[in-house]
């Protein structure tokens, strides 16, 4: 086990086989079947309860019957299941702790959709590392994080959980947040393992029902969806979970293709595959399966290797075998899986590693881990509109009004998948305005209106308050005397996230007409938005003067909104993900097909692929942000206009910051593929930099340009680029570029 930490991965592997064969060899059946087991705590579910019908569950860990537990978290109490399954069992294999720490533990980090809008590789992989501490603190070993789903439809309220609709920017995330959480050793006690999910084309739920079947090509899944994916495997994630969607009539819990032919063959992974809540007992419901007999031998034979709550591996696995249809290899190969990534994280050698109180005290919601959340918000906050610079606040503004539902909202910034956050425990951005102007302006409050009313909870179904104005009043008094006007308003956390799907994506309940009214009085509105998904803002953007998307900004939200309204920061957010202007757009994306008519600006000719009654661009497209200060790009120079397999080309442009502010730029890599064996997107996203420039001065950024960046996905040959031309776009957006066309040789 020493040798784990001598740094020779052969000497390693060898070590790791060597034990885990070892092992196996001594394990009965029973036994086996047992590792591919988990258990969720009694108390939390997040998916509906499935029977528990003849199941004890301390007698089934004493009895060597479950693996892994979901949702088993503090030192104190893993401590003491840990001791129960390595004491009471003939082998005393420890048990693995796994729960959904999506943005955070304890301290909560901003949603993922809002980390995804920093662009910042390295501060998302430090939020990882932040998170993997405190959990791991607390006795846990694993996350079912990152969810990298790459999602374009806004009614899909899980979008909230994901990086948006970019499968490049989605890669990003997925490496940084894998790298972040697992860190150089799974064995370091301060480190988790990390899930890829969900495998695969989830976000693609038709008219964004959640759950709903995702219906798309095989390029699409190769060329959008798996990207990501790829790049949790290539940064070395221990597992992988299935998704609940069918894609082309097969349910991806029994998708041998996805989990064992790609996933392993072609990808090479070598961690464990655990389903979906469930998903596996689903594959009865979804009709591809008689009975959970069969849907086990289904989940198993494609590859999943651990049953999440779905009892099906427990209760037929061992009977599957004894009738001859699941062999003792096929069980011996998932249960190596699973005793690997146990291994790993150092638990032969001490099950209760991560199990520390002094560490869980010390380790967790701390002044350093909520330092980097607010780092974190501050980074993620996206500047929409700022007309007549009215951001920042200007000293001479010495009234402040800030109202809406959730300016003095304690808990929606939390967001959903809060872990173990403590409710209520975020900075509203009143407390935040508060506190970074320490009294040097006069600042009244008023709610204005609520937005749901009665007990919220995120397994409750939210109740919309549609009626009650009695705080109009208050909200245009105070408003009416101010210099400028703060306005909360979007959704409340539960409304997006896991089975939050909305047909309706404006703003519910009373909030536009409370923006209205304050409209009538107070012309200097800057709209401060939360919300999990893009939201049709239309109407308010028109009239407002400022509008600022901070999502969900976690524990330290209300700080890092005062930073960016008082100018102490300068946004630098860039949106992940297209903002429509009305729900009839989704699903909206920048890199669509040019398709065989294609819009032409100024064209009177109604035979164009665009709508009639809207335009059919975005409100705020893919990329957008703004700054305090303004940044111009100089033509694009290359230093060879043409290329062969093999070589690569430099482009460079300057980029120049003509404002009076500091500001950090994220300058846009794009790529058109001209002509092609197929149709190809009109632009993706192939990389990008971000770079600080002073106020008055310039940078000159590079890119290297290799096959990679022209390649796509071939039924025949793989991924591979095809020869000819190809614009280059370099910009601050998807939509606003400097172009130059390159020729690609093979
Ligand atoms: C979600 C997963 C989550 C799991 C365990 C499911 O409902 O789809 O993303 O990891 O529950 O909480």
């Amino acid at each position: 086990m020493l040798l784990l930490f001598c740094g020779n991965t052969r000497v390693i592997e060898n070590e790791e086989t060597r034990f885990v064969s070892h092992l196996l060899s001594q394990m009965t059946i029973e036994e086996k079947i047992g590792q591919l087991v988990q258990y969720s705590s009694k108390e939390e579910l997040t998916g509906p309860r499935v029977s528990n019908k003849g199941i004890g569950i301390v007698s089934d860990v004493k009895k060597g019957s479950v693996g892994s537990f979901i949702y088993v978290d503090g030192a104190q109490r893993t401590q003491e299941l840990q001791q129960l399954a390595v004491d009471s069992t003939r082998l005393g294999i420890p048990l693995l702790f796994g729960f959904d720490v999506l943005h955070g533990y304890k301290t909560m980090m901003p949603m993922p959709i809002a980390m995804a809008s920093s662009w910042n590789e390295d501060l998302i992989k430090k939020c990882a590392q932040v998170s993997a501490k405190e959990a791991a603190s607390s006795g846990l070993h694993w996350t079912f994080a990152p969810m990298i789903d790459v999602s374009r439809d806004a009614r899909w309220g899980r979008i909230v959980e994901s990086s948006g609709e970019d499968p490049y920017l989605n890669a990003v995330v997925a490496k940084a947040t894998v790298e972040g959480l697992q860190g150089n050793s799974l064995a370091d006690t301060l480190t988790i393992a990390a899930c890829a999910k969900h495998f695969a084309g989830y976000g693609f739920a038709e008219a964004g029902i959640d759950y709903n079947t995702a219906e798309f090509s095989e390029q699409t899944l190769r060329d959008v969806v798996f990207p990501p994916f790829r790049a949790a495997v290539d940064a070395g994630v221990s597992t992988f979970m299935t998704a609940f969607n069918d894609i082309g009539g097969i349910p991806c819990t029994k998708n041998k293709d996805l989990f064992t032919t790609i996933l392993r063959d072609e990808w090479g992974f070598d961690g464990f595959v655990v389903s979906d809540w469930n998903s596996i007992g689903e594959l009865v419901v979804h009709g591809v399966a008689e009975n959970k007999k069969e849907a086990a031998f289904l989940a198993l034979d494609a590859g999943v290797d651990m049953d999440m709550e779905g009892r099906c591996y427990r209760n037929h696995l061992l009977s599957l075998f004894e009738q001859g249809s699941v062999t003792e290899e096929m069980i011996n190969k998932s249960v190596e899986r699973i005793l690997k990534i146990k291994y790993r994280l150092g638990l032969f050698e001490d099950p209760y590693r991560y199990s520390s109180i002094q560490r869980e005290t010390v380790g967790v919601y701390n002044e350093g881990t909520l330092a980097v959340s607010e780092d974190m918000a501050r980074e993620s906050i996206v500047l929409l509109k700022n007309e007549n610079d009215i951001l920042p606040i200007k000293t001479q503004n010495k009234k402040i009004a800030v109202i809406g539902p959730f300016a003095n909202d304690k808990d929606v910034p939390l967001g959903t998948w809060r872990a173990r956050a403590e409710n209520y425990s975020a900075v509203s951005l009143l407390e935040g305005l508060e506190s970074r102007l320490n009294g040097t302006k006069d600042i009244q409050f008023a709610e204005g209106c609520r937005v749901v009313n009665g007990e919220v909870h995120y397994k409750s179904l939210l109740d919309i308050e549609k009626n009650d104005r009695s705080g109009f009043t208050e909200a245009k008094r105070i408003a009416n005397g101010a210099d400028v006007v703060i306005l909360a308003i979007g959704e409340h956390c539960y409304q997006s996230g896991e089975a939050r799907s909305q047909t309706d994506i404006s703003l519910k309940g009373l909030q536009q007409e409370l923006f209205d009214e304050i409209y009538k009085v107070n012309k200097n509105i800057v709209v401060v938005l939360m919300n999990g998904r893009p939201l049709d803002i239309t109407a308010i953007n028109e009239k407002a003067m400022a509008v600022v998307e901070t999502w969900f900004l976690g524990t330290r939200s209300g700080y890092a909104i005062a930073d960016v309204l008082l100018g102490n920061y300068n946004p630098s957010g860039r949106l992940p993900i297209s903002f429509p202007r009305h729900v009839g757009q989704q699903p909206l994306y920048y890199s669509k097909k040019n398709t065989g008519r294609p819009e032409k600006k100024g064209s009177t000719s109604i035979y164009q692929s665009n709508y009639k009654d809207n335009k059919t661009s975005p409100l705020y497209p893919f990329g957008y942000g703004l700054s305090y200060t303004t940044f111009s790009y100089s033509e694009i120079s290359v230093n060879n206009s043409q290329f062969r397999k093999g070589e690569s080309i430099k482009l460079s442009i300057k980029v120049s910051n003509d404002g009076f502010y500091d500001g950090t730029e994220t300058v846009q890599l794009y790529v058109r593929d001209l002509i092609a064996s197929i149709t190809r997107p009109i632009k993706e996203l192939k990389q990008f930099k971000q770079v600080d420039i002073k106020a008055g001065e310039s940078k000159i950024v590079e890119f290297i340009i290799t096959e990679d960046d022209l390649s796509f996905w071939h039924r025949q040959g793989g991924v591979y680029a095809e020869a000819g031309e190809f614009v280059m776009m370099i910009g601050p957006n998807s939509e606003n570029h400097q172009t130059k066309t390159i020729t690609y040789d093979i």
